[in-house]
């Protein structure tokens, strides 16, 4: 079997990246979801190969990439997904687009669980659509449970018509149970509220978890939602722009499909199609070696934080390689807070106030990063705290 090394660093400055070149060449750069990571071997050599032959034209469309993403499915959740289920789209968020074009009419409500990850709140108003915000109850132990009361009332407003659920959640970390999606299907059945979930970090989940599938909980799931996917985040291909959505229902698949020909929204990524079909065919052992990478990155980082800068807290994370660290105890506004970590611990966080209610306070911290840059990190985020007690701006 291959073996991944996850400790290289690859220099990623000046590749046009985002993660890395937005920032001064001093900032490490902790905070957009994408991976520090190289590829898997087996996507570098398709690709590669590919480039060789030096014509690059329209592809013809056959059920390889389906079955592909069926593949993957059966094999790391055990869900049956039919090759006629797939629909081939450029990423996951204009799915969430598409998707509310074809299930939804402007001035409907989208259901969305804050704090959410920051452009659902974007794609929502800007497409005419209202938000309907379902705060996740913090506990006292750091983990999120769902208002139950307050999400069937938000469910019920008869202006709401979609559950944008985000399976696992950005940025709570949160893997729902197959208890939990059981009573959100009930209860959007009740309500008549068609379900999309997003299950881009479905491949992201620790030790003790397990990722369902929404459509794979039962018949009537399966005719109520689509699911929203992209290996993007576990095989660090975002910049290819590929996904796929998975739509059980035909009546449903038919109206997703209409909206796709409406915006001709049909052209496929030759490199991108190739590198998501070598992703689910020939890499399961790369997505097996990141979790076990990443659970070792999350055991340090709870540890550290515990240890050396116990004014951040991390609460359970039970999925994604983001975690939401409460920062409230630096009683600091968020725009403070941001430059507090960027001009004083140089590294790169996301504003949690960008998420939405419940945001404030908190930010957004990615691990998926060779341990020595996770270790860096850390160590300048606990001298940066440090200096603030030094310097008698917070309490030891
Ligand atoms: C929950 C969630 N959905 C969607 C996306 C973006 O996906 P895409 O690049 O496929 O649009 C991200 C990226 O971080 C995400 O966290």
């Amino acid at each position: 079997m291959l073996q991944h090394n996850f400790d290289e660093s690859l220099d990623r400055r000046h590749t046009q990246c985002k993660k890395w070149d937005t920032y001064g060449e001093d900032v490490i750069p902790m905070w957009i979801a994408d991976t520090d990571f190289r590829c898997p071997e087996p996507i570098v050599k398709a690709v590669k190969k590919r480039a060789e032959h030096e014509i690059y034209g329209y592809p013809c469309i056959d059920k390889s990439y389906e079955k592909a993403v069926c593949h993957w499915q059966k094999c790391r959740f055990g869900w049956n997904v039919e090759p006629d289920w797939v629909e081939y789209t450029p990423a996951v968020v204009p799915a969430i687009v598409y998707a509310m074009r074809a299930f939804t009419n402007p001035g409907d409500a989208i259901l969305v669980q804050m704090p959410a990850y920051h452009p659902f709140h974007q794609v929502i108003p800007h497409n005419g659509r209202y938000i309907a915000s379902n705060r996740l109850i913090e506990n006292n132990d750091g983990s999120w449970s769902v208002d139950w009361d307050d999400l069937e009332k938000k469910l019920s407003m008869p202006r709401t018509t979609m559950f944008l659920l985000c399976n696992p959640h950005n940025p709570t970390g949160r893997c729902f149970t197959r208890e939990e999606l059981g009573k959100i299907n009930d209860l959007c059945i009740k309500h008549h509220v068609f379900v999309v979930s997003d299950e881009i970090h479905s491949d992201i989940v620790y030790k003790g978890f397990r990722h369902i599938p929404f459509g794979s909980i039962s018949q009537s799931a399966a005719d109520n939602s689509i699911v929203c996917i992209n290996p993007s985040k576990t095989f660090n291909i975002a910049g290819f722009r590929t996904g796929a959505v998975i739509i059980p229902n035909r009546n449903n698949h038919d109206r997703f499909y209409s909206e796709l020909e409406n915006l001709k929204a049909f052209g496929r990524n030759i490199f991108g199609t190739l590198a998501v079909q070598t992703a689910y065919t020939e890499c399961e052992y790369y997505a097996d070696q990141l979790m076990v990478y990443l659970q070792k990155n999350l055991e340090y980082t709870h540890a550290f934080l515990e240890e050396n800068i116990p004014q951040i807290k991390l609460g359970q994370v039970q999925a994604t390689y983001l975690l939401w660290l409460d920062c409230r105890s630096l009683h600091m506004p968020h725009n403070e807070l941001m430059d507090f970590f960027l001009k004083k611990a140089k590294v790169a966080l996301n504003d949690g106030y960008t998420f939405g209610p419940g945001g404030d306070g908190f930010m957004r911290f990615n691990i998926a990063c060779p341990k020595s840059q996770l270790e860096e990190a850390l160590k300048r985020m606990a001298d940066a705290v440090q200096n603030l007690i030094k310097e008698g701006m917070l309490n030891a």
